[in-house]
């Protein structure tokens, strides 16, 4: 089956870092299509993957209101475009993918952005084994909404109170609106053995996994070069071994 992992968190504690190499890693070492969803309207996959994007979310979601408003089509003409112009709005290399969600400048329309996500995200899921959404920080997106689709949700935090606390609080919310197959928290930017104890004694999370603090993520992010490009490093090798584990995925 497919599987929509959805990447969330606290701001700040790694969640676009984990999803480009978790994607980079998925896509290279498996034969399978991925998809990253860069569904944080604050951006950030993109320019981490060093991608340019062709469209967005927001502009379909431009694209509709202008077709309603004109009342040029009828509902499955509408459809059969919005498909059309999804596939067209990824940015593909190899086995990679990339949609991006945008920004919407109003608030509070009756075609809102989450929603045109939710739907994308779902009608491109099918064509891929494995879709990665980086999600908004916080709350916001963690609903049945945005989410319904989502079957692994992977809490992404670093090694400090705040950031588990905010898994905790997402992990409660989620569990009652997605029901999600597999759920863990993985802490990232780890420097000693003794910060995952403290994590273990303070949450009743499962913990997935830890990914090391490392200069040259720090490195790429300064000089702002493509993640896709970091050669062999701690990171790189924490999220490939965590995969090749392979608990959480499948
Ligand atoms: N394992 C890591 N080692 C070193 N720096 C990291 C690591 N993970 C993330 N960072 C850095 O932390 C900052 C925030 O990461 P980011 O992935 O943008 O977080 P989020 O998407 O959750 O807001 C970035 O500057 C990134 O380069
Ligand atoms: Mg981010």
């Amino acid at each position: 089956m497919n599987q929509v992992i959805a990447v969330c968190g606290k701001g700040g504690v790694g969640k676009t870092t984990i999803s480009a190499l978790l994607g980079r890693a998925l896509a290279a070492d498996t034969e399978d299509r991925v998809l990253v969803v860069d569904a944080d309207p604050a951006g950030g996959l993109a320019m981490a993957l060093d991608w340019s994007v062709a469209g967005s979310i927001n502009d379909l979601r431009q694209e509709i209101l202008d077709a309603i408003e004109r009342r040029k089509t009828d509902q499955a003409d509408l459809a059969a475009a919005i498909d059309y112009r999804l596939l067209e709005m990824l940015s593909d290399r190899d086995n990679l993918a990339l949609l991006s969600v945008g920004r919407s400048e109003e608030a509070g329309c009756f075609c809102n952005l989450n929603t045109v996500l939710r739907e994308a995200i779902e009608a491109l899921s099918g064509h891929f084994r494995t879709t990665i959404v980086d999600a908004e920080a916080g709350l916001e997106q963690v609903n049945r909404r945005v989410m319904r689709s989502v079957t692994h949700l992977l809490l992404v935090t670093d090694p400090g109170a705040k950031g588990v606390r905010v898994a905790e609080e997402i992990h409660a919310l989620a569990v009652e609106a997605v029901a999600p197959k597999r759920v863990g928290l993985l802490v990232n930017r780890v420097r000693s053995e003794a910060e995952i104890d403290s994590i273990r004694s303070r949450t009743k999370l499962p913990l997935l996994g830890w990914i090391p603090e490392d200069d040259a993520v720090r490195t790429f992010d300064a000089q702002a070069r493509s993640l896709l490009e970091l050669p062999p490093c701690p990171a790189v090798a924490a999220v490939r071994a965590w995969i090749s584990d392979g608990e959480f995925f499948g």
